[in-house]
């Protein structure tokens, strides 16, 4: 059987991301037509062989797929707003960061103009895109997952997370939420390790193994969270209060602040003051959860 010839693809938006998306699809040999509002940054594009839309209604018409790495949720209504005759029997690809109900909104304007939708969040850096070191989630329309999931590939290892347009930014923010407790987390370590005499620089090599190794801890965190399994974890919420106490009172100590680690501590505190001090350090995840999803 013979491989499926590379549709041609648009991309919308050519700023730090969009550029190198286009890039990616250039150097994979997909006939690429770029379109920005601000029309001189598609011209190092072109040289590489981009075909130039004047308008986004000719963008959109010029292939089957439109991927729109865009500013935000506004910029890509504003943008596709004159084009929606264009839309019909198109995929709409929108990797601009929005909320899980702006994706959701843009999901159903697209569908009610005869378009596809997929909605996409990029895990990457603009130096990351088209190398292993990046991830897109998606979420939307299932065919066009299938469909496309070559393409997608293009710019990143893809992910799937459902039919629901909302799902890809709920993970996306999730993600987020991991990397912001690390980097607070590092930020803290840092102050109070410059305190004694060891500078950022110094220590980032070391956190950054630290890091690593944490990382290797999440299945069995996951495994006690999904199954409420406390009882056995090596790593007791009171051991871990003991840890976070002495960390809280050497940083006071130092002339630290501690705002990074007192939630966790009122989180460890709690638990251990409803009895349940000998179960896991996992066992938070009770606190955190929300008591309307059932355990499945
Ligand atoms: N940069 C990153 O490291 C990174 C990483 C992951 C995800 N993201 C997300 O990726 C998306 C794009 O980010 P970026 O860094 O590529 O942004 P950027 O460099 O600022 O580029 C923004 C793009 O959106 C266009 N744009 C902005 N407002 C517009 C409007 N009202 N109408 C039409 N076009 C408009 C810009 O056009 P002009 O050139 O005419 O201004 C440009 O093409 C964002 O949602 C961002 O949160 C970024």
């Amino acid at each position: 059987m013979s491989e499926r010839a590379k549709p041609p693809v648009t991309v919308l938006g050519l700023g730090r991301m969009g550029t190198p998306i286009a890039t990616a699809f250039l150097d994979a040999g997909y006939p690429t037509t770029v379109w920005n509002r601000t029309a001189g940054k598609a011209d190092a594009l072109v040289a590489q062989g981009a075909v130039r839309a004047a308008t986004v209604t000719e963008a959109v018409a010029a292939g089957p797929l439109v991927i729109a790495p865009l500013l935000d949720h506004d910029a890509v209504r504003q943008t596709l707003g004159p084009a929606t005759a264009a839309l019909r029997g198109r995929t709409l690809v929108n990797l601009a960061n929005s909320t899980p109900d702006h994706a959701r909104e843009l999901a159903s304007w697209a569908g009610g103009h005869g378009a596809d939708y997929l909605d996409g969040a990029m895990m990457a850096l603009p130096q990351t895109v088209a190398t292993p070191e990046g991830f897109f989630l998606y979420s939307g329309s299932q065919d066009a997952f299938t469909a496309y999931r070559r393409e997608l590939e293009v710019m990143a290892p893809a992910h799937y997370f459902g039919a629901d347009p909302g799902a890809a930014e709920v993970h996306d923010l999730a993600l987020l939420g991991t990397g912001y407790a690390a980097l607070a987390g590092f930020l803290h370590a840092a102050a109070l390790l410059d305190s004694v005499g060891t500078t950022p620089e110094v220590f980032a090599p070391l956190a950054a193994r630290w890091l690593h190794g944490m990382a290797g801890f999440l299945p069995e965190l996951a495994r006690e969270a999904g199954s409420a399994a406390y009882a056995e974890g090596v790593s007791t919420v009171d051991l871990n209060r003991a840890g976070i106490d002495g960390l809280i009172d050497l940083s006071r100590a130092n002339g630290i602040a501690t705002d990074v680690h007192e939630p966790l501590k009122t989180l460890l505190d709690k638990r251990s003051a409803d009895g349940h001090g000998q179960d896991s350090f996992s066992s938070v995840f009770e606190l955190l959860r929300s008591q309307d999803t059932p355990r499945r």
